[in-house]
């Protein structure tokens, strides 16, 4: 059997594959390149890409009736049309459950580092900057003891819950459903959209991307906010309307936002370099090595199991 990845995986990950399949290997470094996909795609039963690789309609009715699945080194699939592939008989697989410890973990430091400042200390420092202690130099806010609102309480949510309560915080969340009680843990759902967001001090958000969810945080999310609130991002960055939140952290009705998701990326609003009250990471929410190692055995454990059938 064939498989085609797109980019370059962790070792043991490409280890694996080649044992298993004959590999055709694109290794494709920044956008995406469908040419040269299409280009390579010919006799091949399965592709494994990233949410980097954009299988738009398109790019789906160009591939050959060989392509039996495509599973994304991802949880996230907004990257891929499934009503396009599921006509073209095309099974999409993805990768949840693995990355939700590591992503949750990240928001988790997104809010400390927003809280305390850290990003902005560690520029200053690095400039030279630094004149000692003072009493009022780089104050924060506390976490520990504050109320988190989770937006999207799915499994990365729910983990994140976790190890909020660890910091004795108050967990609030917006869904669409209530969750049963032992997946709630205690967490106080807010069917309300405008109760939930008034009652924290910390937004997690932790929904999907894709048209349901784009640009939500807008300008009247916001002003719903209370003033001094922080926000977090680890899902995706089209759920925010940059322009809204860089006017909020600009005019300090929100203290501060770390944000791991960016629309467009790898490009992103300029408006966000200019902010020291912004924290900004490359989308690295599952990057721990151990993570990616289960993040691409799933995807290949999926790709098995489709083409066994
Ligand atoms: C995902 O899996 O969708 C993440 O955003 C990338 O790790």
């Amino acid at each position: 059997m064939m498989l085609l990845i797109t980019r370059r995986l962790p070792p043991a990950v490409e280890a694996r594959a080649a044992a298993e399949y004959e590999l055709r290997q694109l290794n494709m470094e920044s956008a995406f390149d469908p040419a040269s996909l299409l280009d390579s795609v010919a006799g091949v039963d399965a592709i494994l890409c990233t949410p980097a690789d954009r299988f738009d309609e398109a790019v789906i009715r160009q591939l050959p009736k060989s392509v039996k699945v495509i599973a994304t080194f991802s949880v996230g699939t907004e990257h891929i049309d499934i009503a396009a592939a599921t006509a073209a008989g095309i099974e999409v697989r993805n990768t949840p459950d693995v990355l939700s410890v590591a992503t949750a973990e990240l928001a988790l430091m997104l809010m400390l580092m927003a809280a305390r400042r850290a990003g902005e200390g560690e520029r200053l420092l690095r400039a030279g900057q630094w004149r000692g202690l003072t009493p009022t130099f780089l104050l924060g806010r506390g976490v520990v003891g504050r109320t988190l609102g989770i937006f999207g309480m799915g499994r990365i949510g729910r983990e994140l819950a976790r190890l909020a309560r660890g910091l004795d915080m108050t967990i609030h969340y917006h869904n669409r459903s209530r969750l049963a009680p032992e997946l709630e843990a205690g967490a106080i759902y807010d069917a309300d959209e405008n109760s939930f967001l008034a009652s924290c001090d910390f937004l997690s958000i932790n929904v999907p991307g894709g048209a349901a969810t784009r640009h939500w945080l807008d300008a009247k999310r916001i002003a719903r906010m209370r003033p001094g609130a922080i926000v977090v991002n680890t899902g995706r960055g089209s759920t925010i309307n940059d322009d809204a939140l860089i006017m909020a952290l600009r005019n300090g009705h929100l203290a501060a936002a770390g944000l791991d998701v960016f629309d467009g990326e790898p490009n992103l609003h300029p408006g966000y370099l200019t902010l020291e009250n912004a924290v900004l990471l490359p989308h690295i929410g599952s990057a721990t090595a151990e993570t990616r190692n289960g993040m691409g055995f799933l995807a290949l454990d999926g790709i098995a199991a489709v083409l066994a059938l």
